[in-house]
C-alpha cells in the first residue's frame, strides 16, 4: 500500500529535521542507500527496513566519486520519479536525494579509504571504487543517523566494507545484509542488467551457472583453482570476457581459500558481457552463516 506520508528532501538540514522528529517520537529509523533506478532487489531492502524499524528513509544518489573516468556515471539510468512511486508503493517514508553539490560542496577535500575487506576483488579493477563508496556511505550515515542501514548481498564486497567501517568508526548503528533477489532464470537484478542487448540477455544466465559450477565442483572435492578456471571456461563459451576474477573466499574475512574445509565460503564473480560489468556471489557451506 502506498505510503500517505512520502516525503523528499534535498538538503542534509531538512533530512536532519525529519528524522530528529521522528526520533523524538519515539520511532526507529532504517536507511536504504541506493543509486536510483530502483528493482525489486532495491524494493526487498526497503521491504526490509521496514521490518526492522518504524521508519525507511531510501537515499537516491548516483555518487560521482565511485566511478572512475572512463566508467557509466553519464549513462548510468536515472528514473527519478518512478523511483519515488516504487518507494511509496512499498510504504517508505522518505527519499534523501541531495545533489552532487549538496553531497561534496566547493571545498569537500576528505576521503574514507578502507582496508582489509576492500582489498583485492573489485579493488583490483576498480581501485578507486571503495573509497567513493565508503565516503559517501559514511556520510550518508551521519547525516541521517539511522538506527539500521540495509544493504545487499548482492554486492557481497561492499557489505563487508560497509560493515567495517561501522566497525572501525564506531559507528552506532547495525548494518542489515538482505539476500539476492534474481530474475526467475537466475541472473540477479541489478540496474545495469537494462544496458543488456536480447542477445545477451540471454546470455547472461550463464554467470550465475558459473557460480553455481563452482559449488558443486567444490562440493566434488575439486580445488577452488580447479573450479573457478572450469567456471572461467562456461563463462567464455557463453560470449563473457574479459572475466576480471572468479574467486573462492572465506565469508567473513574475503581471504582466499584453497579448497572448501567446512567453513563459510563465498564464491564470487565479476565479468563482462559486451559493454557491460556483471558481478555476482553465491553462499557455499556451513548455510547457517549470514553477513
Ligand atoms: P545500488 O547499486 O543502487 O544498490 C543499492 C543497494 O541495493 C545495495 O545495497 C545493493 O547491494 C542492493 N541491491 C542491488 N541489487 C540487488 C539485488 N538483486 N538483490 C538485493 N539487493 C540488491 O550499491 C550501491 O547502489 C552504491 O554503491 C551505494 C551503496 C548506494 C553507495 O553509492
Amino acid at each position: 500500500m502506498a505510503s500517505e506520508q512520502l516525503q523528499v528532501v534535498r538538503t542534509v538540514t531538512e533530512l536532519r529535521g525529519v528524522v530528529r522528529d521522528w526520533r523524538r517520537a519515539g520511532n526507529q529509523v532504517a536507511l536504504v542507500p541506493t543509486m536510483g533506478a530502483l528493482h525489486q532487489g532495491h524494493l526487498s531492502l526497503a521491504e526490509a527496513g521496514r521490518a526492522v524499524a518504524d521508519r525507511v528513509v531510501m537515499s537516491i544518489f548516483v555518487n560521482p566519486t565511485q566511478f572512475a573516468p572512463g566508467e557509466d556515471l553519464d549513462s548510468y539510468p536515472r528514473t527519478f520519479e518512478d523511483d519515488v512511486a516504487k518507494f511509496a508503493g512499498v510504504g517508505g517514508h522518505l527519499v534523501w536525494a541531495p545533489t552532487p553539490g549538496e553531497m561534496y560542496p566547493d571545498g569537500f577535500a576528505t576521503r574514507v579509504v578502507p582496508e582489509g575487506a576492500a582489498l583485492g576483488l573489485e579493488t583490483d579493477f576498480r581501485p578507486n571504487f571503495f573509497a567513493g563508496v565508503a565516503t559517501v556511505c559514511t556520510k550518508l550515515f551521519t547525516q541521517t543517523l539511522p538506527d539500521f542501514a540495509m544493504f545487499g548481498e548482492k554486492d557481497y564486497q561492499q557489505l563487508c566494507v560497509v560493515r567495517q567501517i561501522v566497525r572501525d568508526l564506531d559507528l552506532p548503528m547495525e548494518i542489515v545484509g538482505c539476500p539476492t533477489v534474481r530474475e526467475p532464470d537466475g541472473l540477479a537484478m541489478s540496474s545495469r542488467n537494462a544496458y543488456l542487448s536480447a542477445a545477451e540477455r540471454a546470455q547472461s544466465v550463464a554467470l550465475n551457472e558459473a557460480l553455481e559450477r563452482v559449488g558443486n565442483d567444490l562440493d566434488a572435492g575439486k580445488s577452488a583453482e580447479a573450479a573457478t578456471d572450469a567456471a572461467r571456461k562456461h563463462l567464455t563459451a557463453n560470449g563473457f570476457g574479459p572475466i576480471d576474477y572468479v574467486a573462492v573466499r572465506d565469508a567473513a574475512t574475503l581471504a582466499p581459500v584453497a579448497r572448501a574445509d567446512g567453513r563459510a565460503l563465498r564464491i564470487l564473480v565479476a565479468a563482462w558481457l559486451g559493454k557491460t560489468r556483471l558481478i555476482d556471489n553465491v553462499a557455499f557451506g556451513a548455510s547457517s552463516f549470514t553477513n
